[in-house]
């Protein structure tokens, strides 16, 4: 039986026992048992590519958990589409609508307030996953909890890649000076996971012994298209001098991977100009291993990847928003400070790619 099977059962035999003692028996002595549970999530946009990978894993593993429970467990999605106004209009919908547990992937993270009001005054617990609230906002009540990863350990090993990259490969170094000249695709401006991971990623590569020049950084929000014409901009001006492309996530390295290419083919056709082989591009560093980013780790368009596990971060928010709608206990859960979930990064480069692959 798989571990996932057992966690299961466990939990569904803890619905029946919990709600027994928190709903009291009947007057017959009967134990109330709950057969169905609602959990409600909304989306900041249906179209990032991670955070709609974990969407599917969600549904897939709540799919499994009422198989094994025999508990319905009805998931409903909204998407926010970048609008934090919709968003709270959609918590006040499934509140409305008797969910159980709430599951909110922010879009602007300095404003839970009205979702934490709304949900306190329904009584209904709030998990924020993958953009995560400052600490203040996370304690403003005792039932809001926090699934997601730790930002500046998925730096750090970009950072180490990179390094790697550049210790290990000679023609890394393309003008041969000794130095790694760099540019930044960030994700959007104010989010976690940008910010610390473009810190943590350039202190690790010069922590590693590698000295670094940033010749220019463009804000991508995420997106592979934003990414591709900052990279196109970016090769217009500074050319052959990019040795490495450091990308806060893969969506926006695989962008940059799409402007090599048609700067690949413009050269070739210049009349004059050597053909750009895939050892002139510069090395290009990602985050998240989605199935695209595992796929030009694969090809080596990508040297490598840092893997957010969007899986393991789906099972924890359906064992937590599972175990809060029955009334089951949270002590299997490890929550850090009672309120944390974060699962580990991994690096994947092209020697262990394959075991990432679906
Ligand atoms: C992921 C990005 C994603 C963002 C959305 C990050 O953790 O790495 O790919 O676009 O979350 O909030």
């Amino acid at each position: 039986m798989s571990q996932r099977m057992l966690r299961g059962m466990a939990a569904g035999l803890g619905a029946l026992v919990s709600l027994g003692s928190m709903a009291g028996c009947g007057t017959d002595g009967q134990v109330q048992k709950v057969t169905s549970i609602k959990i409600g999530v909304t989306v900041y946009d249906q179209y990032d590519t991670f955070v709609s990978q974990m969407m599917t894993d969600f549904n897939e593993y709540a799919a499994e958990q009422e198989e094994q429970t025999g508990i319905a467990i009805n998931v409903e999605v909204y998407n926010a589409a970048g609008s934090q106004s919709t968003q709270n209009s959609q918590v006040e919908e499934m509140l409305d609508a008797g969910c159980n547990v709430i599951c909110v992937n922010l879009v602007d993270r300095t404003e839970p307030t009205t979702i934490i009001d709304m949900a306190e005054k329904n009584n209904v617990p709030v998990i924020f996953f993958n953009r995560e609230l400052v600490e203040e906002d996370l304690e403003r009540w005792d039932r809001v909890y926090y699934v997601g990863a730790k930002a500046f350990e998925s730096g750090i090993m970009q950072g180490e890649i990179a390094a790697d990259a550049f210790k290990e490969n000679p023609d890394a170094d393309k003008n041969g000076d000794g130095v790694f000249q760099y540019v930044v695709l960030e994700g959007e401006a104010g989010h976690q996971d940008a910010i610390v991971r473009t810190e943590y990623a350039v202190s690790t590569i010069i922590d590693n012994g590698v000295e670094v020049e940033k010749l220019a950084y463009g804000i991508a929000n995420w997106n592979r298209a934003q990414a591709q014409t900052k990279m196109t901009q970016m090769l217009a001006e500074y050319d052959g001098e990019i040795e490495l492309v450091i990308a806060n996530n893969d969506d926006m390295a695989l962008g940059a991977i799409d402007a090599l290419k048609t700067s690949h083919l413009n050269r070739a056709d210049r009349p004059g100009a050597s053909d750009l082989s895939r050892e002139e591009w510069p090395v290009v560093v990602g985050i998240d291993g989605t199935d695209v980013g595992l796929a030009a780790v694969a090809s080596g368009e990508m040297v490598g990847t840092v893997y957010n596990d969007k899986e393991g971060q789906a099972q924890a928010m359906l064992d937590l928003a599972y175990a809060l709608s029955v009334g089951d206990t949270l002590d299997d859960l490890n929550l850090e400070n009672g309120k944390y979930i974060r699962l580990p990064y991994s690096k994947v480069g092209s020697r262990d790619v394959k075991n990432y692959m679906k």
